[in-house]
């Protein structure tokens, strides 16, 4: 089945064209065939297929590649929230009451959570989304949270090294033990990622080593957690192990930056964070402008980002983070593939997923200038038509 998408009136393809990195075309066209892309170009130039959709002048974008979640929950924490708008500082112990909640979970009423927060996304325009562990902290509860998460994504992170859980609070270093010893061994099987959260109140960086290390040596590829509540080693180690990202990024030092730009390491941003927990917005520009490969994500997590919306980012990210709307809409789709290591998404190329998302407006800027309105329209997830 070819399906042709016409009558684009901008085109986001983030094929990279005579220093637009973008690669945005005015009245275009996309064919579909079966699950991949199979041309893109002007309208005037469309091959022949076997259904048309006239899309009368709407804007099509990749679909969301969102490179940072923690959906294997359960539990709420409003009350948290609520506390923290009323002038209550956001700390990584908060974690812990989430630990419990999903330990007491089973595996059915977790996937019931996750499947809505997919859902959720995907009305949204996300297609692609990375699902971290984390909520579980012992052996038996991280290997459940992995399973589950590499049920419905490829893109699976251990983080048995989010926390100290409360048992091992006065030995952190026998917890790391366990970390990089038994539970490694029942999550790396379905996983593809290991990350550890390297942070005051969290796991120091000789810690943060162990634990990437030891998921390296498992065949796990590194993205860290870090300088999220104050400045700290986490993104130097980061770089320096390769990792494939460094999520947060709140509270950069100059050394940090120039580090990012020297590395293969992208930064990725995640402006619903600041947001719920009051903190500084980074500075994007400065940050772009350095030469620093920036992603965004939506983190969505029941504690400091309960949101998963993309364009709630991308408009955060526009008006608080210095980021043209151009380059938020690339750091959400293009850079949350570089994130992701993957260049079959983020994209809308001949050979690419066909993930594509239908603006309900002429321009990607709508995205930012219309916040809070939903704005998506069609989403195509694997050539097929949602919504
Ligand atoms: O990415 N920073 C650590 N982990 C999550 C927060 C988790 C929570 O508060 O439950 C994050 O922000
Ligand atoms: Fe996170």
């Amino acid at each position: 089945m070819r399906t042709l998408i016409t009558n684009i009136a901008e085109l986001t393809t983030n094929v990279p064209t005579g220093g637009d990195l973008t690669g945005t075309l005015n009245d275009a066209a996309v064919l579909i065939e079966g699950e991949r892309i199979a041309w893109a170009g002007p309208a005037a130039d469309a091959p022949a297929a076997d259904e048309v959709v006239d899309v009368d002048g709407r804007a099509v974008i990749p679909g969301f590649v969102d490179s940072h979640s923690h959906l294997v929950f359960a539990g709420d924490r409003a009350a948290e929230f609520e506390a923290r708008m009323a002038g209550q500082k956001y700390a990584a112990g908060g974690i812990r009451s989430t630990v419990s909640a999903t330990r007491a979970a089973t595996d059915d009423e977790l996937r019931a959570r996750l499947r809505g927060f997919l859902d959720e996304m995907l009305a949204q325009g996300t297609t692609t989304v990375e699902i971290k562990s984390g909520y579980g902290l012992s052996v038996t509860d991280e290997e459940r949270l992995v399973r589950l998460a590499a049920e419905v994504t490829p893109e699976v992170t251990f983080l048995g090294a989010h926390v100290v859980p409360a048992d091992y609070a006065d030995r952190p270093d026998e917890y790391v033990d366990l970390v990089t010893g038994p539970m490694l061994d029942a999550c790396a099987p379905h996983s593809k990622w290991i990350d550890v959260f390297c942070e005051t109140g969290a796991f120091t960086v000789t810690q943060s080593r162990r634990v990437l290390e030891s998921g390296i040596a498992r065949g796990l590829v590194p993205r860290v957690h870090a300088s999220q509540l104050g400045p700290g080693e986490g993104v130097r180690l980061a770089v320096e192990l390769g990792a494939a990202s460094i999520d947060h990024g709140t509270y950069l030092t100059d050394a940090d930056v120039d580090a990012l730009a020297d590395s293969h390491t992208v930064l990725t941003l995640l402006p619903g964070v600041e947001f719920s927990t009051r903190q500084p917005y980074p500075n994007a520009r400065r940050l772009i402008d350095a030469g620093v490969t920036v992603a965004l994500a939506c983190d969505t997590n029941p504690g400091s980002s309960f949101t998963s919306s993309m364009p709630f980012c991308i408009a955060v990210a526009v008006r608080d983070m210095g980021m043209t709307p151009a380059e938020a809409v690339w750091a959400a789709t293009a850079g949350g593939a570089m994130a992701l290591r993957r260049d079959d998404v983020g994209v809308i190329a001949p050979g690419a997923r066909a993930d594509l998302v239908l603006l309900d407006a002429p321009t990607r800027i709508h995205l930012a200038y219309r916040p809070g309105v939903p704005l998506v329209r069609t989403v195509w997830k694997d050539g097929r038509a949602i919504g």
